[in-house]
């Protein structure tokens, strides 16, 4: 059952959930607020985040003054701050998002990892618990997962819900110990708890350290396109707003305790994506056939690169009705555009501390 509560902005309008959605200026987070902000103008949204590299207010200009929405700035891992955020704003429900979510960073720096994705999401967990005083009525913490947590698979085979955990990497590590101890918190404290986890995600505002916006950037600027090793490892690639909806029908269907696994039914090997995203950009860049792939440079391996990543989607294709909505020549397309698009949104993520990172990380390779 559903516990209404009135909250009043402005005076103006009934509230009737106050919902907190952490890591909101990042990637994926950002897909989240703007699809609740503009769906449930009768919610309260608000977006707690550190604004660290990843976070990008930007993400949100087009929203970022509707009445039901609210920025918050702070660190998940700040103990005080999120209690009295809490306090304020008697939050019915989160969805936790935040974290520190790069690989490649997870290796050269891990205990970044260890203290946001393990410490945050415990001091988010003892929050909730402490405001909601085991009057769970109505209320849900929502974890976002991976499905790097469930390890690497051979060449056969799909991640289930009920597949071990095995996660390879500091990043695998750090978000399976916090989906542990939000399956501990439902299990101990009776605190209300959904998890997904989910496959690559990719799509407008993805910063361009991951694979897709780190090669239409250098695609677009004639720059060598680093692909890891021989280029064969498989990772199953799913368009940000498919996860958007699928986290929808999960904060609102979902069951108590349960887990759902999120995917794209979309298994590429890297170099094959590549290629793809090469012929689309020669196109749209009106380059001849082939120039863009000149640009492809085998570089040395990621450390402990784990080899394929595939997602059984059918739990929650069944028990809750989702699908995936966008394909993925309609994604790739789409998501090219909004790049080239979008040039001062790149340089503005550029401009940062990006020029570091990428030195230092792709330098010895
Ligand atoms: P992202 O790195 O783009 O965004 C993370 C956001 O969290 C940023 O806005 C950052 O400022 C914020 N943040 C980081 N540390 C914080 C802290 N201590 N306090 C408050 N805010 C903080 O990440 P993303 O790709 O959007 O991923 C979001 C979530 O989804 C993560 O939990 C990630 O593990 C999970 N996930 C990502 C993918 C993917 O393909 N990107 C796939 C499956 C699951
Ligand atoms: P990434 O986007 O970092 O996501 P994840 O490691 O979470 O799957 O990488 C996707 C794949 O692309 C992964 O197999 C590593 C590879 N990769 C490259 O080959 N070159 C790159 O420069 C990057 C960032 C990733």
């Amino acid at each position: 059952m559903i516990c209404v509560k009135k909250h009043k902005i402005n005076n103006q309008k009934i509230m009737s959930k106050t919902i907190l959605i952490t890591g909101g200026a990042g990637f994926i987070g950002s897909h989240v607020v703007r699809l609740f902000v503009k769906k449930y103008s009768d919610y309260k949204i608000v977006n707690l985040d550190k604004l660290t590299y990843a976070g990008n207010l930007e993400n949100l200009m087009d929203i970022q003054t509707n009445p039901n929405y609210i920025f918050e700035k702070g660190d998940i891992c700040d103990s005080e701050f999120i209690h009295g955020l809490f306090a304020r704003h008697n939050f019915d429900g989160v969805i936790h998002l935040a974290a520190e979510s790069h690989v490649d960073r997870s290796i050269s720096n891990p205990m970044e990892f260890i203290h946001t994705n393990i410490v945050g999401t415990v001091t988010l967990l003892n929050a909730a618990r402490r405001s909601w005083e085991g009057r769970y009525d109505g209320k849900m913490f929502y974890h976002i997962s991976t499905d790097e947590v469930y390890g690497s698979l051979g060449s056969t085979g799909l991640f289930t819900e009920t597949t071990s955990y095995d996660p390879k990497s500091p990043y695998s590590a750090s978000k399976a110990s916090s989906d542990h101890l939000v399956r501990a918190y439902n299990h101990t404290f009776g605190l209300p708890v959904v998890i997904t986890n989910c496959s690559n995600n990719y799509g407008p505002n993805q910063f361009p350290e991951k694979l897709l916006p780190l090669a239409i950037n250098n695609i677009k600027h004639k720059k060598p396109v680093p692909v890891y090793g021989k280029g064969e490892n498989v990772r199953d690639w799913l368009y940000v707003e498919d996860h958007a909806r699928a986290i929808d029908l999960v904060f609102h269907k979902g069951k108590n305790g349960e887990t759902y696994n999120i995917g794209g039914n979309n298994e590429w090997k890297n170099i094959d994506l590549i290629n793809l995203l090469c012929n689309i950009m020669d196109k749209k860049m009106g380059r001849q056939e082939g120039e863009c792939a000149s640009l492809i440079t085998f570089v040395k391996d990621r450390a402990g690169h784990d080899m394929r990543y595939a997602i059984d989607a059918t739990k929650i294709r069944t028990e809750l009705g989702w699908k995936h909505e966008v394909t993925f020549a309609q994604g790739l397309e789409k998501t090219v555009d909004w790049y080239l698009a979008n040039t001062q949104w790149l340089e503005n993520v550029l401009s940062g501390d990006y020029a570091k990172y990428y030195e230092q990380q792709y330098k010895l390779r």
